[in-house]
């Protein structure tokens, strides 16, 4: 049998999102139960772009779970460039157990996964962001109780933490509303995937360009940075285009009383979100920050311990 990789939550198999979201209750609940689950086995964590939250949660949790990291930063390898992605996955294969790639382009994780003996693990893409989301809607169940039907306005770029929402939302049943400036509207490959993902669920997945309109009614308001990780150029032009769509106290009372805050991190305070409801009793962004450490251990455990991904 193919060796399971965690690329996308839309490849996730039947049962696979509940099934991660459980175990990640249980090892939230009982740490110590797991202590030993990954014992002695390395995960190489491969960085293009920098990260906090990424690289923090995946090495103290696999440490948590009996094993130890390899952190190869974006000076190391030089991926594509000193070394062919397929030597890479074949190196990396003999040595650890499992591989978490954060890359620019989504191809080179997909390409990693297609020549990696042992499990590959997406920690951010330009397309996607997979463990992101997975933590996100383990938060939501935690403050809302419920996932099936819940309202999620998700106002801002139309980028990678956008796209792994929306796969959640239609694995979920959730109800998703994107809002976003005409030019920065989700990648329409990706609308139309979760779209017919979302069949089976009964999920509604919108988009719009009103971030009143989006966030009317909602359980959930949702943002992320105008200015993704390798779009530095564009800061300046895209701070004027996302000027109205900044998540402030005027905007928020358009949503639920009891409606709570949620921003994947690193924020900008006064950009996309304001002091005042980051800060306010509605945000749980660090509740998010803390769920990827829980989610992230339940994928490595599915993953690193399934039958004949362990190689090395
Ligand atoms: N949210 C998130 O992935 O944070 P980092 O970029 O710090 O890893
Ligand atoms: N959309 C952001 C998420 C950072 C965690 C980025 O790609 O930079």
């Amino acid at each position: 049998m193919p060796v399971r990789h965690f690329l996308s939550i839309h490849d996730l198999p039947p049962g696979a999102f509940w099934r991660l979201l459980n175990l990640s209750r249980q090892i939230k609940a009982l740490p110590m139960a797991y202590a030993y689950a990954l014992k002695g086995k390395a995960l190489a964590m491969i960085f293009e772009k920098p990260s906090l939250r990424t690289r923090v949660t995946f090495e103290v949790g696999i440490q948590q779970l009996g094993g130890f990291a390899v952190y190869l930063g974006p000076q190391e390898i030089g991926l594509g460039k000193r070394e062919a992605v397929i030597d890479v996955a074949r190196n990396l294969s003999r040595w650890v157990h499992g591989i978490m790639a954060r890359t620019f382009e989504h191809e080179t994780v997909v390409e990693l996964a297609r020549y990696a003996a042992v499990p590959v693990i997406n920690g951010l893409t330009d397309l996607l962001h997979p463990c992101q989301a997975m933590a996100d809607y383990l938060t939501m169940l935690e403050h809302k109780g419920r996932l099936a039907g819940l309202r999620i306005a998700y106002v801002g770029d139309g980028n990678n933490v956008a796209h792994s929402l929306m796969f959640g939302a239609a694995q979920c049943g959730a109800h998703i509303v994107v809002a976003t400036p005409h030019g920065y509207e989700p990648d329409r490959r990706i609308l139309q995937m979760a779209r017919d993902d979302a069949r089976v669920s009964g999920a509604v997945i919108e988009v719009t360009d009103d971030p009143r309109e989006a966030v009317t009614g909602a359980d959930v308001v949702y943002t992320d940075t105008w200015v993704s990780m390798g779009r530095e150029a564009e800061a300046a032009v895209r701070r004027e285009a996302f000027a109205a769509y900044q998540v402030n106290a005027r905007l928020m009372a358009y949503a639920r009383p009891d409606a709570i805050f949620m921003h994947c991190l690193p924020c900008h305070r006064g950009e996309e979100v304001t002091d005042e409801v980051i800060e306010s009793p509605r945000s749980v962004v660090y509740d998010q920050a803390e769920n990827r450490l829980h989610v992230q251990k339940a994928i490595m455990i599915d993953l690193m311990q399934q039958p004949g991904a362990d190689r090395a």
